[in-house]
């Protein structure tokens, strides 16, 4: 940290060389943080600052440059899940001024560049920069074929399916339309859309997004197109890549032809003539910005001329002939008045400054993020300190900065606590993780009611009639609160409660307690996947299952595995798939005294099977490995492995040359290709059904 301090010019070649590799893996997890998984630890401006020092130590030591450069990507590499597209013209990034002079500074490289007198005026387009997700979209003979995400600039995800949900980017392209054509822009979320959608998110416990850059970049990411169908998205197109049968003269003129084939392009672009034109724009955008309905961060210049464009060409990741004039976070000084640390729905815990109240941009804030325990640290933020808090992204606020000069002389650093705030069971927090998590499951309020629906859905104890409705209402009005609950309902007076309440017939109230009366009795893989205990899924689960027989033997081990050296420690750790981290969690899990109290009370209920290996002799899929792919109508992907499984085959995730088997159903893409390309067996769900006899 201290060598950041240190100015470029006084670098010393060793120092810059460690610190150039410390900012590679800085930026690029930043890059994943931001592009991949659409939630960013840092501002745009913190992290702006990191790759203007990595470029300024590259330009000082130009054979440092590592392969790794961060100067040498634009994004992150693409998520997994989606098909990747290749771009033929890359999808490039912007250089960025952060000031008036880096604006003049930039028009007088052109100048130069183009070998044009300082006096000489080149004119400039200036469009707003959305503050979105951009794609690229292929239209042949004025049809949409292909979308795809930016990626890392030169491969992208395959998001076709979700950019026809957008009604701003057209199927077909009216008029005059050229052969082919990648038509480049930025899709967004208004402010007011991404308000309710948060609401409506809250409301069901859904995520709740950042921003509305991120809940923008979230709907369009999403592997079913049907939730991005769901979700409000527009767009705003300002660009092409590859282009054949069709030239412009002008950026001006290509943004013409973009409205009359029916693209959105925003009504705030400009032509400026002069630098002073181009500032001016800056500055009445600027003012403007807090009313726009949609978040920007900048203005964007580009050079009008396409001529010119192609004589200035690119420089590494970036063309020549456009920069980015950034806005700065709206930053405003305010005091602590208190840290306050929420519980989510998970179990992590995450400090909240609560603040003075103070007007930034516009918008009065009293509250701001502070992530988590090693940020609170690193900032030395403390109760009582006077802060400077800015608003990132327009929306969730930050802490930037502790005014330590200001602090009073009694101040303590803040001590994260250890204890969950709301059910005082111990917060661990694990290697390799940022964040601290309360350790109470089941009996955590914070976290009951996610662990409730978790106990009693389909792969778990599946109470039918039982959906996350009803759990939420019988929580929210004391008839349950843990597990055992519902099998003590009846007994406790609940008919009688239940028939004053609105859809709850005599029949309907019947129907539940004779599911739940079905479920007294419970295989033990059933059992312990129920619990929810981190990281034991449904697999791990059956292989816990299947290692220790009964509940009685399991209980026992993971009492026993809490002494390290312990046989059951060694044992446990020795089941196939099952780490030190997932062996961690389970003792932990057990090491509580809530929860072992909770299994008391559950086992007092119900009855829970010995597992029983299953004969699979005479299976027709024993020893195999199964793929499954697509869409499944008569199971659920959980129901399908679970089944296959008891058969006797390993399901595996992804089609190796090891694949035996491959279940498609319909809408089953990159796998069936795989295996087709492979040779390797590919049946329906129909055909699948039959040979297992099902
Ligand atoms: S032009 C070769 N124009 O900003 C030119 N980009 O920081 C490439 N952006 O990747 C981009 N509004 O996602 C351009 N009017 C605009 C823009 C814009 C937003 C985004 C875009 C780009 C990023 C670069």
């Amino acid at each position: 940290m201290s060598l950041r301090k240190t100015a470029v010019a006084d670098l010393t070649e060793k120092q810059a060389a460690s610190e150039l590799k410390v900012l590679a893996t800085e930026i690029a997890l930043h890059d994943a943080a931001y592009h991949r998984d659409d939630a960013p630890t840092i501002t745009d401006a913190a992290y702006d600052a990191l790759r203007k020092r990595n470029d300024a130590i590259e330009a000082r030591f130009p054979k440092l440059k590592r392969a790794d450069s961060p100067s040498k990507a634009v994004g992150a590499a693409p998520a997994t899940g989606f098909k990747k597209v290749q771009h033929t013209v890359p999808m490039l990034s912007l250089g960025n001024a952060f000031s008036d002079e880096d604006v003049a500074d930039f028009m007088d490289r052109i100048r130069r560049f183009l070998d044009l007198d300082a006096e000489e005026q080149i004119e400039m387009i200036a469009e707003p920069k959305i503050d979105g997700l951009s794609f690229s979209a292929r239209y042949e003979n004025g049809q949409l074929v292909v979308a795809a995400t930016r990626g890392d600039g030169s491969e992208g995800e395959d998001i076709t399916a979700n950019i026809r949900t957008i009604k701003a980017v057209p199927d077909f392209l009216m008029g005059d339309v050229p052969k082919l054509i990648e038509i480049r822009g930025e899709v967004y979320m208004t402010k007011a859309d991404f308000a309710a959608l948060n609401a409506a998110q809250e409301a069901k416990g859904g995520k709740i997004f950042a921003n509305p850059r991120n809940a923008a970049a979230g709907s369009l990411r999403q592997l079913d197109p049907k939730i991005t169908a769901e979700r409000p998205l527009k767009a705003f197109t300002y660009a092409y890549g590859e282009v054949k049968g069709m030239e412009w003269k002008t950026q001006w003129d290509f943004l013409q032809s973009l409205k009359a084939w029916g693209f959105p392009i925003n009504p705030r672009t400009k032509v400026c003539k002069t630098l002073d034109a181009m500032l001016k724009e800056y500055r009445k955008l600027g003012e403007d910005r807090a009313g726009l309905p949609y978040d920007i961060d900048g203005i964007v210049y580009k050079v009008n001329r396409v001529d010119l464009q192609k004589r200035l060409g690119f420089v590494s990741r970036a063309p020549r002939w456009a920069t980015a004039y950034k806005y700065s976070a709206e930053q405003a000084e305010t005091v602590v008045e208190n840290i306050e640390v929420q519980v989510g729905r998970t179990g992590t815990l995450t400090p909240v400054a609560r603040l003075k109240p103070v007007n930034v941009g516009g918008v009065v804030v009293s509250n701001a993020t502070l992530h988590n325990e090693d940020e609170i640290a690193r900032k030395d933020i403390r109760i009582g300190d006077s802060v400077i808090i800015q608003r990132a992204g327009d929306v969730i606020p930050q802490v930037v900065e502790s005014l330590t000069a200001k602090r009073p002389k009694d101040s303590k650093p803040y001590k994260f606590p250890t204890k969950c705030p709301a059910c005082g069971s111990h917060a661990i927090r694990e290697e390799g993780e940022v964040a601290r998590r309360c350790t109470g499951g089941l009996m955590c309020p914070a976290q009951s009611v996610e662990r409730l629906k978790h106990f009693v859905s389909r792969n778990a104890f599946d109470i039918e009639g039982f959906g996350e409705k009803n759990i939420e209402a019988f929580f929210e009005d004391d008839l349950i609160e843990s597990p055992a609950d519902l099998f003590t309902l009846e007994k406790r007076g609940g008919r009688p409660k239940l028939k004053g309440r609105e859809g709850w017939a005599e029949k309907s109230i019947d129907n539940l307690f004779a599911a739940i009366e079905r479920r007294r009795t419970i295989s033990l893989e059933r059992f312990i996947y129920a619990l929810g205990i981190r990281q034991v899924g449904q697999a791990t689960a059956r292989l816990l299952a299947h290692a220790y027989g009964s509940f009685d033997a399991w209980r026992k081990a993971m009492l026993a595995a809490k002494d390290k050296d312990s046989d059951a420690w060694t044992e446990l750790n020795a089941i196939e798939q099952i780490g030190e981290s997932m062996a961690d969690d389970l003792v932990g899990f057990f090491a509580e005294r809530h929860n072992r109290d909770i299994l008391d009370s559950l086992a007092k209920e119900i009855t829970i099977e010995d597992f029983v290996a299953p004969d699979t002799s005479g299976s027709a899929i024993a020893g195999k490995t199964v793929v499954f792919t697509g869409n499944l109508e008569s199971m659920s992907r959980g129901e399908a492995k679970a089944g296959a499984q008891a058969l006797g085959a390993k399901v595996a995730g992804s089609v190796s040359k090891k694949t035996d088997l491959v279940v498609a159903g319909p809408g089953a893409g990159s796998k069936l290709k795989e295996a087709e390309a492979l040779g390797v067996k590919v049946v329906t769900e129909e055909e699948y059904l039959k040979l297992i006899g099902a």
